[in-house]
């Protein structure tokens, strides 16, 4: 920039405005435009991120998971410190492949499955209800059983029928996932002591051996679902 009280075809005004606007610019305006340019690459980053689990919350939609936990899980507002999430995000399933989170309806138990789900990246996710688990056969039933990893949610809400079916089937997923140290997270409104009565021994001995039961206390989240506008996945 050359000084136009150098040149000496300018008027007084033109000169004192070059001045201030020489004084106005940063000491040092190329370490502001870097910091800048890293601006841009840091939102660019965050914006693939976004995109990628947005792409993965649709497939999961297909492997069905409920629309409005992955939308509660992938919201802005999601907050990390609720207890059954902040679990679910330190498990680690190579040391214990079965995490029941167990606590009454409310405390974000489906919405930290759909977190889990989302982020941590196991092919062949599957999601089922255990009422609807309970109802399943065949080939329907094998489909879930060789799912690369599941989430059960509800446990203890299926009806359990006389002939004991329905917990030999839960028997049959318990071990195929204990022993191919698959992960299965389950959720619950059980106490880990009725779980042991209403499945019995066997299948909550094999949880103790190779899972966690985690139970929450307190009041259910009180913040409300989120508007259609911060919905990301319809
Ligand atoms: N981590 C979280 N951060 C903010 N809000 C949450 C979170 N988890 C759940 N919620 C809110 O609480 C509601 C209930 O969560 P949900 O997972 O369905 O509970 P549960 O499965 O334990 O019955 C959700 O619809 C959502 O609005
Ligand atoms: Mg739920």
């Amino acid at each position: 920039m050359s000084d136009p009280a150098d040149r000496g075809d300018v008027s007084p005004e033109a000169i004192r405005e070059f001045r201030e606007l020489v004084a106005s610019l940063p000491a040092d305006d190329d370490a502001e435009a870097w910091a800048a340019r890293e601006a841009v690459a840091r939102a660019a980053a965050a914006a693939d991120v976004r995109r990628s689990l947005e792409q993965r919350g649709r497939l999961l939609v297909e492997k069905g998971f409920p629309l409005a936990a992955l939308d509660d899980a992938l919201s802005p507002e999601l907050d990390m410190a609720c207890p059954p999430l902040a679990r679910v995000a330190r498990w680690n399933p190579g040391e214990h492949p079965l995490l029941a989170l167990a606590g009454s309806t409310g405390i974000g138990k489906t919405v930290a499955a759909a977190w889990w789900a989302l982020h941590c990246r196991v092919p062949g996710m599957r999601f089922v209800r255990a009422t609807t688990f309970a109802r399943l056969r065949g080939r329907a039933h094998q489909e879930l059983l060789d799912a690369g990893a599941l989430v059960l949610d509800d446990l203890g809400e299926e009806p359990l029928d006389r002939a004991g079916i329905v917990l030999a089937n839960l028997g049959e997923l318990v071990d195929v996932f204990y022993q191919a140290r698959k992960p299965l997270l389950v959720t619950s409104n059980l106490r880990d002591v009725d779980f042991a009565e209403r499945y019995g021994e066997r299948i909550a001995s094999r949880w103790r051996q190779r899972g966690r039961w985690a139970e929450f206390g307190g009041a259910p989240s009180r913040r409300p679902p989120p508007t259609e506008r911060q919905r990301s996945l319809v």
